[in-house]
Order: structure tokens, then C-alpha cells, then sequence
């Protein structure tokens, strides 16, 4: 008999206990708030955990694994779906192995502190191989990632239908918080009780989706950013996946993985197929679960180890229009402005007047750019600024030479063509020689110009993408095809950064988001409908990787109009930038815009390393709250949105995240429309932001717990706060 074994792995403020009891697959007894048990204590509690036998279950009860089995009498969604040609479809797994952080687990207790186990199972009947991975990061984030193998001798390929990891929760986790959206309007919440059965947000776009909910998080009844117990999941793949939650018989469990095609994963002996990492973040309110993937992603991402540059992208300046005069003249007054790096977007290649033509031909359009790019690259140098460039590396017009050349390298299931959007198809990135040529193109421009910043677009999901050839599923292959792609372009150029774009924010996920530098959250820059968006992405994705732009006073998307304090206040805890047409400037503008640009250098140190904070309210007609503190509390910026008119003229605001021992000294960018006649509280006419002068000095205590009177009869305008910590007295 294979001894019982516990596992206890611990970090930050968060304790998971697996249970491998006889050969079974681990079960998680506990994932949640740190606890300290002795060797003995787990023991006893992984014995007192055994299920009693009742009327009606199987004499062998069965606690679900992390891949719960059906052949152990598990009848929710089984965690492996596997047949060779109608056979060894109910396979039953007997662990082989344990190893935590490469050496063998043999006692029947282990306790340590962070940790990455590694889990060999086989079933030998079925001839099929089971690998889970299973990793606590330093800040308490779980990932896990399981891997099947065709471990037969037989001919027959082992067919994989699904692989869909269950993590393991409470009942007493009894709401849900999910999102949806659409193009322009990205990750809106919707809340909702768990009910049994499942509920299941599945993605088949082939690429994470406009309507993906991009993280699912499940808690207590009521939590919120800073109450209640809080499970945040994620599975960080950029093709079809799905997020789940499966209410059982006394179970409650996260299901996550990729969404597989008919015969996508057909496994030849040897052969194995990896699903995708899930992720998984417990806290104390969301923000707490949040900051784990935060301190995830810095740990991995390039855009950590420097400043993040003020960007100017000039798609909304002049869409298709490109000329070398025109674009000379932005990137002087770009750099006027303070601006760092700029960013050429769609419109520069061959043949790309309008949408309808030229994805694939990447080389300077000869009418527009008769010298090439090179000139305006050199240009944008001397002006002391990065140059950036605009690219949609999987996509084919089939009005393109390259189109022209290889239709055999286009994604299609049947013979004929898919259904185009925006006039493109989508290229195979499977075929070696297409994946070469995109490569090659891509690597001769950053060299020949100079390219230092890809803005890295896909504007179409995928419909019907087979291999030309067969017609075979290439969904899983595509998404796999892209990653190799970027990877292989990164390590050629190590200072190169790459933005994550698809119509906005249609590809947000730790797959690619491991792998870039920031997303492009939404094509919204509609400064109402922004906090929102950026509260949900953020959830996920820390300030300093959200691309956050100023654009036109009309709204290019929603057609409403806002002033420019209300965009660059909301715009500011992100990655600043500009998306507008800054030759419209007057004076007066072109003074505030400079303003914050030099406000975000001098705070960006604390928004690119801070904390994320906001308040939890849903209640629409409440200003909006969304903070970064220091992780050291000794500082904390906080942007503060009133939306719409609300029956009431005063609310309270609560800054919290701050150290409720300090005392803080603030400042403000208040829009002048605060001003007179209307009466605006005292700690509102506090200098403006980082100037001198006396300012209200406030204990953190009664910032963060009590909160400050805020007025709201303005509606539409942004408050932003900075507070200091005073040096001890
Ligand atoms: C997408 C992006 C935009 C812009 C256009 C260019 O829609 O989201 O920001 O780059 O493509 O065609």
C-alpha cells in the first residue's frame, strides 16, 4: 500500500494542504488563510478528512482531485477526457511519483514555505500518463498545469477531448463575479449567487475574447475589494479556453483549461499534450487576491526593470493618413510635450490606405513612405524619444501579395475561405516556412529601423481555422505557433517591448501577458467608461501594463465629450499616454497636457511598483475609487470619478491601502469647475499636486477607515489625490 501523504505548502499569507490518500491524484483539504499545524496536527486532520461511507455512494468515497476521475465515481465534469478509438476512455490513476522542487516526497508529512511539486500518475490499463505541476509563488499565487501522455504501445493515437483542472473551494464561497463585454466596452461585471451545476464562461474565439471574462472570482457573500474571503481564478491561454465553476454534492470547485477542438489533440505513443497554467489568488478582499498576479507578473515582465515611458500612438491622430511630413511634425510636438516613445500604428505598409488590403506585405508602403521608415525612426531618436511600430503579424488580407503568393497559407477547416472580418484572414503560423517568413520580416525591421516597441495587434477572432491542407482543428497549434513567435523575437532583441492589442483588449491572459510588455485594455478611451474597464483588467493586470491614453475630447468610440482634466486624471494610473491629435492643441492645453505628463514622470515610480487599491462599491451613481499605494504605505495616488448626476451632493470616499499609524500630508488636481460658486470642502483646496504650500496634514487612520466628505454635485469630473507619509517625528 502506497502511504498516505500530506503536503503543506505555505507563503505570504496563504496555506494549501494536498491529501494523497493511498495512489490517488492530490485533493486539496485546505487553500486559504495561513494556518500553522504541526506534522502531527495535519495528520489527524487528513484522517479526520476520510469520508464516511453512506446509503447510496460508493463503499469507496471519493474526494475529487485536482483531475477528479469518473472511474472513482466522480460525476461532475470529469478532470480527463481521453479514448483510443472508443477505448480507455474511463481511465484511473495511481500516483508514481511526488517530487517537491526536484526531490522525491517520501514522508508521510511535508511542510515548507513556497515550493513547486511535481505529480507522476499512470494508468497502466489505459496506457495513459498524467503529470500535474503545481506551484505556491513567493506572494501566494497557485498555478497549476496538468499534461497527459500516450504512454501506450498501440498504434492507435490516444484522442484528448478535454483537460480541465478543478480547484478545490469552500461552499461557503457562495457569489460569483464575472465579466463580459463587447469591442469598446471590455470586462463588465456581472454578479451572481453560485447555484449547482455549472457555471461556465467559455471562449472559442481563438484568441482570450472581447467578451472573455479574463478572471472569475468567487467569495463570501458581499466581498469586496477589501472584505470577505475571495478566490480570484484565471488560465492564462490566448486561444480557446474556458473558466467554470462547478457546484457539486458538497463540492465547489474552479474548472480551468483549454477548449479543445474535435480531434484537435490526437496523442502518437510518446506523445504529450500540456494544457494551460490555471491560476488561482485566495485574500481578504480583492484587491488582496489581485496583488498576488501584480507581484506574478513584475516578477516575469520587462516592463518592470525600467520606467515606464509617456507614449504618444497616433492611430486616433490620423487613422490611415500617413505621411513623412505630418508624422515629423507629431513627433516634434510629441516630444515638446515630454513624450517618450512613439508609436507609428496600422497604416505604414504596402498597399494600407484603408482596412481592406495589405496584412502580410510588412514593408513600407513606397506612395506614403518613399524613403522608408528609417528617416522618421532617426528623427524621433534626435528628438530623445523610442520608436514604435504598429504590426498584425498573424493576419493576411487576401488582398495582398503575400495572400497572392501563398493562399495555402491562410487558416481554413473547409475549401473554401472563412468568413473574413475587417476584410483579413487569419495566416497558418503553423507551416514552418509561413512562421519563417513572418519571423524573418519581423526581425529585418526592428533591425532596419530600429524598432524598439511593437504594438502587437489581432483584430479578428478565429472561425473555421484549419490546417489548409487537412482541415484538421489548428486552433491549439496557432495559439502554441504565436507564443514561439514572440519568444523567438525576444530573444533575439532582449530590450525589445511588445504590446498586447486585439481590438482593444481581445487578448488579456498570463499566456501572452508573460510574454509582453502591456496590454491595450480597450479602443475606448471614453474617460467614463475607462474606470470601469481598467477596474476589471486590473484586477489581473497591474497599473504600469495597462495602456492608458488621452484621446480626443469626443469620444472616438462613444461620441460623448469630456474635458481634458477629467482624461488625463483617469488616464493616470496606468501607463500614460496620448492617443489624440495633438496639432489641434491651443496653449492652454497644450500647458495641462505637458503638466501631467511631467506629474506621471515624477509619481511613476509609485504607480509602476504599488499596490493596487479601489473601493468595492457596485453602486453606479457613486464616485469611483482606484488608488496605488507604496508597498511600503509611505505614499498612495488615488484618481476619484464622479459619473452622473446623483440625487446626492456629498460622498464619502475612504483612501485605503494607507497606514493607519502615519500621517499624511495631501495634495490635489482638482478641475477648475470644482471652483467657485460651488462650496468644495477644505481639504479640496489643498495645494496642487506635489507643489508647496500648506496642506491638509490627515491621519491614515481616519483616511483609510473613515473616509473624507467628497463632493459629488458635479458629475463627470476626476478628483486626483497624492498623500505622503510625514517623516516620523
Ligand atoms: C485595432 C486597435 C487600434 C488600432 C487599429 C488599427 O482596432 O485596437 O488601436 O491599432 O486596430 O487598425
Amino acid at each position: 500500500m502506497h502511504p498516505a501523504r500530506v503536503v503543506h505548502l505555505s507563503s505570504d499569507d496563504v496555506s494549501l494542504i494536498l491529501a494523497f490518500s493511498a495512489w490517488e491524484l492530490p485533493a486539496i483539504l485546505h487553500w486559504g488563510a495561513r494556518i500553522t499545524m504541526t506534522d502531527d496536527d495535519l495528520l489527524q486532520f487528513a484522517a479526520a478528512e476520510q469520508r464516511p461511507g453512506i446509503d447510496n455512494i460508493s463503499d469507496l468515497p471519493y474526494r475529487p482531485s485536482l483531475l477528479p476521475e469518473h472511474g472513482r465515481g466522480w460525476f461532475g465534469r470529469p478532470g480527463l477526457s481521453v479514448h483510443r478509438d472508443g477505448a480507455a476512455w474511463a481511465p484511473s490513476f495511481r500516483v508514481e511519483s511526488i517530487a517537491l522542487d526536484g526531490t522525491a516526497v517520501t514522508q508521510p508529512v511535508t511542510q515548507t514555505e513556497c515550493g513547486s511539486l511535481l505529480v507522476r500518475a499512470r494508468d497502466k490499463q489505459s496506457a495513459v500518463e498524467v503529470k500535474l505541476e503545481i506551484d505556491l509563488t513567493p506572494r501566494g499565487l497557485l498555478r497549476m498545469r496538468a499534461s497527459v501522455r500516450n504512454d501506450g504501445h498501440h498504434a492507435q493515437p490516444l484522442e484528448v477531448q478535454d483537460l480541465s483542472l478543478a480547484l478545490s473551494i469552500p461552499t461557503r464561497a457562495s457569489e460569483i463575479l464575472d465579466f463580459t463585454g463587447r469591442w469598446g466596452h471590455e470586462r463588465q461585471p456581472q454578479r451572481h449567487p453560485v447555484v449547482r451545476g455549472t457555471h461556465t464562461r467559455p471562449s472559442r474565439r481563438g484568441r482570450t475574447g472581447l467578451d472573455a471574462t479574463t478572471t472569475m472570482l468567487v467569495g463570501t457573500p458581499g466581498f469586496s475589494a477589501d472584505t470577505g474571503e475571495v478566490w480570484m481564478f484565471h488560465v492564462g491561454f490566448s486561444g480557446n479556453h474556458e473558466h467554470a465553476l462547478e457546484r457539486g454534492d458538497g463540492t465547489l470547485a474552479f474548472r480551468g483549461g483549454e477548449l479543445l477542438l474535435p480531434g484537435e489533440i490526437r496523442l502518437g505513443v510518446g506523445e504529450e499534450y500540456a494544457g494551460p497554467w490555471v491560476y488561482g489568488s485566495h485574500g481578504e478582499g480583492w484587491d488582496a487576491a489581485s496583488a498576488r498576479f501584480h507581484a506574478f507578473l513584475r516578477s516575469v515582465s520587462r516592463s518592470s526593470r525600467r520606467d515606464r515611458p509617456v507614449t504618444l500612438n497616433v492611430w486616433e491622430a490620423i487613422y490611415f493618413d500617413q505621411d513623412a511630413a505630418t508624422l515629423d511634425d507629431l513627433a516634434e510636438r510629441a516630444a515638446a510635450l515630454g513624450v517618450e516613445r512613439f508609436v507609428l500604428d496600422d497604416g505604414w505598409f504596402r498597399g494600407r490606405s484603408d482596412d481592406r488590403a495589405g496584412l502580410g506585405d510588412w514593408s513600407p508602403d513606397p506612395v506614403a513612405w518613399p524613403d522608408g521608415l528609417r528617416p522618421l525612426a532617426d528623427r524621433v531618436r534626435e528628438l530623445g524619444m523610442e520608436f514604435g511600430l504598429w504590426v498584425e503579424p498573424e493576419m493576411i488580407n487576401e488582398d495582398s501579395d503575400l495572400a497572392r503568393a501563398h493562399p495555402e497559407w491562410i487558416l481554413r477547416a473547409r475549401s473554401e475561405l472563412p468568413a473574413a472580418y475587417r476584410f483579413q484572414q487569419v495566416l497558418d503560423l503553423t507551416q514552418p516556412a509561413a512562421f519563417a517568413h513572418i519571423l524573418d520580416t519581423l526581425d529585418g525591421l526592428i533591425r532596419d529601423i530600429g524598432v524598439s516597441y511593437l504594438k502587437w495587434d489581432h483584430n479578428r477572432d478565429l472561425v473555421s481555422a484549419g490546417h489548409p491542407a487537412s482541415g484538421a482543428p489548428a486552433v491549439h497549434a496557432q495559439t502554441l505557433a504565436v507564443y514561439r513567435l514572440i519568444d523567438e523575437l525576444r530573444a533575439r532583441h532582449p530590450d525589445l517591448e511588445i504590446e498586447s492589442c486585439a481590438s482593444g483588449g481581445g487578448r488579456v491572459d498570463l499566456g501572452i501577458l508573460t510574454r509582453t510588455d502591456r496590454i491595450h485594455p480597450s479602443d475606448s478611451h471614453d474617460p467614463l467608461d475607462r474606470p470601469g474597464i481598467i477596474r476589471a483588467t486590473g484586477l489581473l493586470v497591474p497599473p504600469e501594463m495597462l495602456g492608458s491614453h488621452v484621446a480626443s475630447a469626443v469620444s472616438s468610440v462613444t461620441g460623448r465629450t469630456s474635458d481634458l482634466h477629467l482624461r488625463c486624471a483617469v488616464a493616470f494610473l496606468g501607463h500614460f499616454g496620448i492617443e489624440w491629435d495633438i496639432r489641434e492643441l491651443d496653449d492652454e492645453e497644450r500647458a495641462e497636457l505637458a503638466t501631467w505628463i511631467a506629474r506621471f514622470q515624477r509619481l511613476r515610480p509609485l504607480i509602476q511598483t504599488g499596490r493596487t487599491v479601489g473601493d468595492g462599491d457596485d453602486d453606479a451613481a457613486a464616485p469611483t475609487l482606484r488608488g496605488v499605494v507604496a508597498q511600503d504605505r509611505s505614499e498612495g495616488v488615488f484618481t476619484i470619478v464622479t459619473p452622473t448626476t446623483t440625487p446626492d451632493t456629498l460622498a464619502r470616499v475612504r483612501f485605503p491601502g494607507l497606514d493607519p499609524a502615519r500621517r499624511y500630508r495631501l495634495t490635489a488636481s482638482v478641475p477648475n469647475t470644482l471652483g467657485p460658486p460651488w462650496q468644495v470642502p477644505d481639504w479640496l483646496r489643498a495645494p496642487d499636486l506635489d507643489a508647496e504650500g500648506t496642506a491638509p496634514i490627515l491621519s491614515g487612520s481616519v483616511l483609510s477607515t473613515v473616509g473624507l466628505e467628497f463632493p459629488t454635485f458635479h458629475p463627470e469630473r476626476a478628483v486626483v489625490v497624492h498623500l505622503r507619509a510625514e517623516a516620523a517625528a
